[in-house]
């Protein structure tokens, strides 16, 4: 049927997996040590030169001896043991040694037979050397008197074949054999015995067996002729059978013979003994000689012998055989042997991958040598049964070392014989590591502050990344990823300690050229193949108050052409003139304050705190000086402050007929005449320029109708002005930079009255329009 075809197809499928072939011998007992009895490797298709990589072995069931070996380098099996068919087989006519070649990786299972063929190596034996009769001389023509056969533990053609008896007057030998095979032998009386001639008559029987050469054993037969009448005893049975529990306790009655005599008095009085009686069952039995009881005096074990064959004898002549055959008992726990563990098992293993195979022996029979074998719930793991008794223990999922780096696997064995019997067994299995873990950082990334001006080697942070990975695989080096910064490469900025992740300035920073970079560190493991992975690192450095204010109107060197005119009719709060000045710094470090620090008349003119504008304080009037002098004072709001100061020439004038008087107005008296030319050339082009504005205002006066005349400073201010370093504008440091730009916009834009262009790298002149 359907479901027979396919349980056919499954179980070979399942036997091809596991036991690759089976492979049989044959070969003679007692061959000398190193005796090759075949080519295992050659017989199973195994490749030779890996038979020592793949730790081929005999493995034999239970504690059984090893009787032969594999030859790792010729793929031999070899006899390790004297093989002694007799010991190993006793009267059993087939003798097969059984066991298994295993291999490692992949496990692999070969069942292996070795037929055992016996060579006759040993005699025919009688029980006893003599043997006693005492026969009437009355007995008739034709009676018989049985013998004990003799034991040859050779077998088949090696075993008794003939026996013979001295030739003499009397007796023959008569020879039958039962429907068991069981041979019979007997004398038998062909000429009546005459005491008066012969008093007693000696014999040899000589058992050969059928061996070349043959062997013989012999035993002398003893016959007295008796006068008076006399019997032989006869036991009841020819042969008695009991069947007894293994665990039967000593001193338990196991049968008794009975054989009666049909003497009277002492004659019929029959003595017991043991006739043919193993080593071990005279252990094991003892024969009460005058009742005939057969008592247990060891232990008995049904899977020691399980069947003794014991033969009794009463006084003389035949005995009987008496076999006791011992009914198993489930008084042996299953055990549980570990053929073979791959321990560690990588953590990257699949799951399915075969770990190690178990062997189960319960050396009951039956039901009671049945065993089921189980495992805990808990562990990724497996059992499938394999050829008979085999187990391979299998993973049944992902193995992952950094959960879990060793299993403790409790395997469960139980009989099915009542009460059940069960074992365990305990295997340590350890999970070798694979490098599955890349280094991890502990942030999602790093920033890093640096105050500008830092002593190069210090270090600004670290970074740290662990890997849960063993030992190599699990050990991070840092290390830097080249990539350029303002054109040079990161490592002329920053290094890294490998071993700590701990980041070090190679130079000193300036903030004013540098306001933030970023840098990708990379962390590696030392597996092979590394695994790795990076972390953006920004480090941002911040200012100092390193940069004095730079003042860019009026020229800060103090230079006499400088010079603004002040109208006679200015009224209070005009604008007189700006301080222009900058800060390279940022924040609070560029946050500036203007102050005059001294004037000619200091009740004149004030100056914006934060604008730098100068307006005049109260109208001018005729008494005033004409020739005013500021010296301007420009802080940055840095702790501690920097400053600057310039100077500012004021001149109280409509006239530009004054302006010869410029010159003492210089503080720098310079006398050389092509500056003298210069100054004449320049004032006469600003008197030009004054009145064209004086002009247009009065235009525009006229318009307004409004008297009040306005001085509007018109103030250029080239590009060149403007340190070079204001042109930078960093990516990464968008937003400070907008600020610091901011910073010191608001310083001069303030007011409406002069509007700051901002792209002041065109190179081209710009200026303020009104
Ligand atoms: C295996 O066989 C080789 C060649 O016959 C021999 O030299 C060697 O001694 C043998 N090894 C063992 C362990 O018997
Ligand atoms: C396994 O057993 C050993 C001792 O028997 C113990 O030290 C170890 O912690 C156990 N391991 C697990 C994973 O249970
Ligand atoms: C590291 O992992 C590799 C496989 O990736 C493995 O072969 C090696 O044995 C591991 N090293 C340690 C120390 O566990
Ligand atoms: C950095 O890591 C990202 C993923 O985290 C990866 O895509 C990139 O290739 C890495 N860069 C380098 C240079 O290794």
């Amino acid at each position: 049927d359907l479901a027979g075809e396919m349980f056919g197809i499954l179980f070979f499928v399942l036997m091809a997996h596991t036991a690759y072939g089976d492979v049989s011998y044959s070969f003679p007992e007692e061959m000398k040590r190193g005796s090759v009895i075949g080519n295992i490797a050659k017989d199973l298709g195994l490749d030779v030169n890996r038979l020592s990589s793949r730790k081929a072995r005999i493995d034999t069931e239970g504690n059984r001896k090893r009787y032969c070996e594999i030859n790792l380098s010729t793929g031999e099996l070899t006899v390790a043991e004297r093989i002694d068919r007799e010991e190993i087989c006793g009267d059993r006519l087939s003798c097969v040694l059984k066991f298994e070649v295993m291999l490692e990786d992949p496990l692999e299972l070969h069942r292996v037979s070795v037929q055992i063929q016996d060579i006759n190596d040993n005699s025919p034996v009688f029980a006893k050397e003599l043997i006693t009769f005492e026969i009437t001389e009355s007995a008739e023509r034709g009676s018989r008197y049985r013998l004990n056969v003799a034991h040859d533990a050779d077998i088949g053609h090696n075993a008794i074949q003939r026996y013979s008896l001295q030739k003499n007057d009397n007796f023959q030998l008569s020879i039958n054999s039962n429907v068991d095979g069981e041979k019979k032998i007997e004398l038998l009386l062909e000429k009546k015995l005459d005491r008066e001639q012969q008093q007693e008559v000696k014999l040899i029987l000589t058992a050969v067996d059928g061996g070349t050469p043959p062997r013989s054993g012999t035993v002398a037969i003893h016959i007295a002729v008796l006068d008076a009448n006399d019997n032989a005893p006869v036991f009841s049975q020819d042969i008695y059978k009991v069947s007894l529990p293994e665990n039967s306790p000593v001193d338990t009655v196991v049968v008794t013979v009975s054989a009666t005599d049909a003497d009277e008095g002492q004659n019929g009085e029959v003595a017991y003994e043991f006739s043919r009686v193993s080593d071990r069952a005279r252990k094991l039995f003892y024969l009460n000689p005058n009742t005939g009881e057969i008592r247990i005096t060891g232990a008995l074990d049904f899977e020691d012998e399980a069947v003794y064959e014991i033969f009794v004898e009463g006084k003389d002549g035949f005995g009987l055989s008496i076999v006791i055959e011992l009914a198993d008992v489930n008084d042996n726990a299953p055990e549980i042997q570990l053929k073979s563990l791959r321990s560690p098992i990588p953590e990257n293993a699949l799951p399915g991958t075969e770990v190690g195979i178990i062997n189960v022996q319960d050396r009951d029979s039956d039901n009671n040598g049945q065993v089921r074998c189980s495992i805990q719930q808990n562990v990724p793991f497996k059992l499938i049964p394999s050829i008979k008794n085999y187990y391979s223990l299998v993973t049944t999922g992902e193995l992952d070392r950094e959960l879990l780096s060793d299993y403790n696997i409790t395997i469960t064995a139980t009989d099915e014989g009542s009460p059940p019997l069960s074992s365990t067994k305990n295997i340590h299995l350890t999970v070798a590591d694979v490098n599955d873990n890349p280094p991890v950082f502990q942030e999602q990334n790093y920033r890093a502050h640096v105050q500008e001006n830092n002593k190069p080697g210090s270090s600004i942070c670290s970074v740290s990344a662990t890997d849960p990975d063993w030992r190599q695989n699990g050990t991070v080096v840092y290390s830097l990823l080249s990539s350029d910064v303002n054109d040079a490469p990161v490592s002329s900025f920053l290094s890294i300690n490998g071993d700590t992740g701990v980041i070090h300035a190679v130079r000193s920073f300036d903030y004013e050229q540098l306001k933030s970079f970023k840098v990708l560190v990379l962390a590696r493991d030392n597996g092979s193949p590394p695994l790795s992975s990076n972390v953006t690192v920004r480090v941002f450095i911040t200012d100092e108050n390193d940069n004095s204010p730079q003042i860019l109107y009026p020229s800060p060197e103090g230079n006499s052409f400088m010079t603004e005119m002040v109208p006679k009719a200015a009224q209070a709060r005009s604008l007189v003139s700006k301080v222009i000045a900058v800060d390279a710094d940022s924040g609070q470090n560029a946050w500036l304050s203007y102050h005059i620090i001294k004037a000619t008349d200091p009740g004149l003119f004030t100056i914006g705190v934060h604008s730098g504008e100068i307006r005049t304080q109260r109208d001018i009037s005729e008494s005033d000086s004409m020739k005013q002098n500021l010296i301007v004072s420009v802080r940055d709001n840095g702790q501690p402050s920097l400053s600057a100061t310039c100077a500012l020439y004021l001149l109280i004038s409509d006239n530009l007929a004054e302006v010869p008087e410029l010159k003492d107005m210089s503080r720098d008296e310079s006398s050389s005449k092509l500056t003298f030319y210069l100054i004449i050339a320049l004032v006469s082009v600003s008197t030009f320029f004054l009145a064209f504005i004086i002009i247009i205002l009065a235009v525009r006066f006229c318009r307004r109708r409004k008297p009040r005349l306005l001085f509007d400073g018109a103030v250029a201010i080239p590009s060149a002005y403007l340190p070079p370093n204001y042109a930078e504008v960093e990516g990464a440091g968008t937003l400070r930079s907008a600020y610091n730009c901011d910073a010191y916009l608001t310083t001069g834009s303030r007011t409406s009255d002069f509007k700051f262009i901002r792209s002041y790298n065109e190179g081209t002149l710009t200026s303020f329009h009104f």
